[in-house]
């Protein structure tokens, strides 16, 4: 691998609820990101205000944090080559009426705040989102 990277990976609550945690890891493994670590938790507002803080300022954020901690979620390092990016690709848009046709938001997101995956946006925020949910 020239440029192999973690990412985090996140199945929100949606997604989870809908049964489509093994279809959403297969895509993954299909398209060679290895699923390094995983579990399935549920956190408090409180925590997801901590893991959304850059959007503190966004209208969305009060939503975003009680969605994000309203049912259980399934978190996961991810590593293969460029896989910030990579993992970006397969989600697609962050709206998924905006996604590329075989993204994961284009198939199973129902809107843009229940898009049923988050991935982190940089592979500084990738350390930093690692860190928040797998502390060594
Ligand atoms: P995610 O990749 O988890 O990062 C922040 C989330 O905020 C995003 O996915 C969306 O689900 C949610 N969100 C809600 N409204 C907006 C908006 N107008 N623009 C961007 N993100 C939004």
């Amino acid at each position: 691998m020239s440029n192999p990277q973690q990412t985090l990976s996140i199945i929100k609550p949606d997604a989870v609820e809908r049964n489509l945690t093994d279809e959403i890891k297969a895509i993954f493994v299909k398209n060679n990101l290895m699923i390094k670590e995983d579990k399935k938790i549920q956190i408090s507002k409180e925590e997801a205000a901590e893991f959304y803080k850059v959007h503190q300022s966004k209208p969305f954020y009060d939503d975003l944090c009680a969605y994000l901690s309203s049912g259980p979620i399934v978190v996961m390092i991810l590593e293969g080559e460029n896989a910030v990016l990579h993992n970006r690709n397969l989600m697609g848009a962050t709206d998924p009426k905006k996604a590329d046709e075989n993204t994961i938001r284009k198939l199973y997101g129902i809107s843009i705040d229940k898009n049923s995956v988050h991935g982190s946006d940089s592979v500084e925020n990738a350390k930093k989102e690692i860190n928040f949910f797998f502390k060594s």
